[in-house]
């Protein structure tokens, strides 16, 4: 959610900015900015929607300067304007934001009494106004940031830059990531390592509350107590092809046809080299004194939890609970004692999900991170993170990242499950060897993505549409019905098929298309009952099954769209696939835009 970068280069930095930019474009895309200091002027370019039109403007108005700042936004406060964009000036500094700064308005209450005005609606201009008072008063570049860091509050990471300074940018972290970048000579700032990557793979994290002086020397880190701090510099392995779409009209269908390759590696990686064990990180809790576990997550995170409820409830026999973060953080739930809480999140950033995974850990219970980013805030405060490799996921729409936590999910429902001794070793191998076959049934479904495309463009025609599923599949009706609202904009709901007669089938007339997540399996019978009680009403059924439930479902239904034979406990990863095609193919019908839909951004790093 905002993508900040900062460059004190060697040349040029304008260009080297916008490409950090691009890197960075899946956090937001409502306007971009970049400043530079130029033979010690500071001079800004802003441009309103996506980065081509920044980078269009910068053809006709270019940027000189080899050290400068930039920002893609997702609006928070002030609509996408260029007065609104990023980075704000107020005289001699601009500044770069990513968050929301919570006390806004009595700052700027302050800031009028000393006759300050304002030019725009945003939290982040009053940063810029904060410090350039504290510049007026005297003070240094260094010493204005500083005292401007201390007074905000809220979650924010920053980035400063100073006219007549070119050997000089700020950074300050406190709830939003920043990585530090260092390179030959030169020094970065980025939100993340990824928009980092083309320039420099060492990188320094800052923790929470850290801020940063930052010359071609070196980074000087200051922690929130005032105290000079030493952070790691790692060596991030970032390769450059996984942020490129690799001959894929969109990041998404990519990453739709990349899962059976990154689910693969993270089988492997997960099992042992006979395929027999699993194989997870050290501290990894032994379920049998595991009473209850605790799952909280956001969007189709939250789809993965509810999903592996099943898993851990049916198949180890542990009572879960999955929550909403934003609802959880604020009902202050009791903890029980020998509960395992587990945070899922791709970005491993998401700000509910952090807050709370925060409470949980104050309450003293055990916690698991399952995350795509090994390095993020959840995996760094969590006891115990299981990475779940899906490698960077740049679509705003998660596809192969919800297949990869299913799959890290499932392993640990089958750990817990030999733990407790609720199945055996042959049983435990029985369900490895379907998990080893999955990759190969991954690809026969992506295979079938020519059927689900005709089918997508009939759907593109509705108004609504319901997705409904029973068991495990209930969850992935959710999960349809999210990815489908969400890059097609077709209002979508997701319902357990048994609920469909407490009220949702009064919808239902021959406009409304109504989507079946149901593998013959033994709520197969119950779910084509619900089936003919929506065509007795007129409505039309895209079905989603395997050969024997197709022949069972009878002539009725509307479309089908057949999958692979696949063992019951696997077929929620299997049955993504169709849900997640036909959405991007109902998406491609009506010309949406695809990867950055409207209102959108990856990784929500403010509540
Ligand atoms: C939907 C989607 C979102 C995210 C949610 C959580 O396609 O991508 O619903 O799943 O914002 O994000 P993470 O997993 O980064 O915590």
């Amino acid at each position: 959610m905002c993508g900040i970068v900062g460059v004190l280069g060697t040349h040029e930095v304008s260009p080297i900015i916008l490409e950090a930019l691009k890197r960075l474009e899946y956090r937001g895309y409502d306007s971009a900015g970049i400043a530079t200091v130029d033979q010690g002027n500071l001079d800004r370019r802003r441009a309103v929607g996506k980065l081509i039109n920044l980078s269009d403007f910068l053809v006709h108005n270019p940027l000189p300067g080899h050290s400068g700042i930039g920002h893609t936004r997702w609006a928070t406060h002030g609509e996408p304007s260029v007065v609104n964009a990023h980075p704000h000036q107020a005289g001699t500094v601009a500044v770069v934001h990513n968050g929301i700064i919570e006390n806004f308005k009595a700052l700027r209450e302050e800031l009028a009494q000393h006759g300050i005005g304002f030019e725009t609606e945003t939290d982040t201009e009053t940063v810029a106004l904060l410090t350039k008072h504290y510049l007026d008063d005297g003070m240094s570049p260094r010493d204005a940031a500083e005292k401007t860091i201390s007074r905000l509050e809220g979650a924010f990471a920053l980035c400063f830059l100073f006219d007549g300074e070119e050997d000089l940018l700020i950074a300050a972290r406190k709830g939003s990531p920043l990585a530090i970048g260092h390179g030959d000579g030169e020094m970065f700032v980025g939100s993340d390592a990824i928009a980092l990557a083309p320039m420099t793979n060492k990188v320094t994290y800052l923790d929470e509350g850290d801020w940063a002086v930052v010359t071609r020397a070196g980074a000087e880190i200051i922690d929130k107590n005032g105290n000079r701090a030493n952070r790691d510099m790692k060596e991030i392995n970032i390769e450059a092809t996984q942020v490129e779409k690799g001959g894929h009209k969109h990041f998404m269908s990519k990453e739709i046809a990349e899962q059976p390759t990154v689910l693969g590696q993270a089988i492997n990686h997960y099992l042992n080299t006979e395929g027999t064990a699993i194989t997870l990180p050290e501290g990894t809790p032994d379920f049998a004194k595991i009473e209850r576990i605790t799952m909280v997550a956001c969007g189709t995170a939250y789809l993965a939890c509810l999903t592996a409820k099943y898993w851990f409830e049916q198949v180890a026999r542990i009572p879960v609970e999955v929550d909403i973060a934003s609802e959880f953080r604020y009902r202050e739930p009791p903890i029980p004692a020998n509960t395992l809480a587990i945070f899922v999140s791709q970005s491993g950033e998401t700000a509910d999900t952090l807050a709370a995974l925060r409470y949980v850990t104050e309450q003293g219970a055990q916690t698991a991170a399952v995350v795509n980013v090994p390095e993020s805030s959840i995996a760094r405060e969590s006891d115990l993170t299981l990475p779940i490799l899906a490698g960077a996921e740049i679509g705003v729409a998660s596809t192969k990242a919800f297949t990869c936590q299913l799959h890290v999910l499932a392993l640990m429902a089958l750990k817990a499950a030999r733990d407790r001794q609720i199945i055996d070793n042959s049983e435990l191998h029985r369900n490895l060897v379907n998990l080893r076959n999955l990759p190969g049934l991954l690809n026969v479904a992506i295979g079938r993505g020519d059927a689900v495309k005709k089918i997508a463009k009939k759907l593109s025609e509705s108004q609504d549409v319901l997705f409904l599923g029973r068991g495990p599949m209930f969850a992935l009706a959710l999960e349809g019905a999210l990815k489908l609202k969400e890059i097609s904009y077709i209002h979508a709901e997701g319902y357990a098929s048994g609920e469909l007669k407490h009220g949702p089938i009064a919808l239902i007339d021959k406009h409304m298309p109504v989507v079946v997540f149901a593998p013959s399996d033994s709520l197969f019978d119950k779910t084509v009952s619900n089936m003919q009680e929506v065509m007795a009403r007129g409505g039309k059924i895209i079905l989603i099954t395997d050969a024997a439930g197709a022949k069972e479902a009878g002539e009725d239904v509307w479309q089908t769209i057949v999958m692979p034979e696949v063992d019951d406990f696997l077929a929620p990863i299997l049955y993504a696939v169709p849900a997640q095609q036909l959405a991007y193919f109902t998406a491609i019908a009506k010309g949406t835009d695809v990867d950055q839909p409207r209102n959108l951004a990856k990784s929500v790093t403010v509540e």
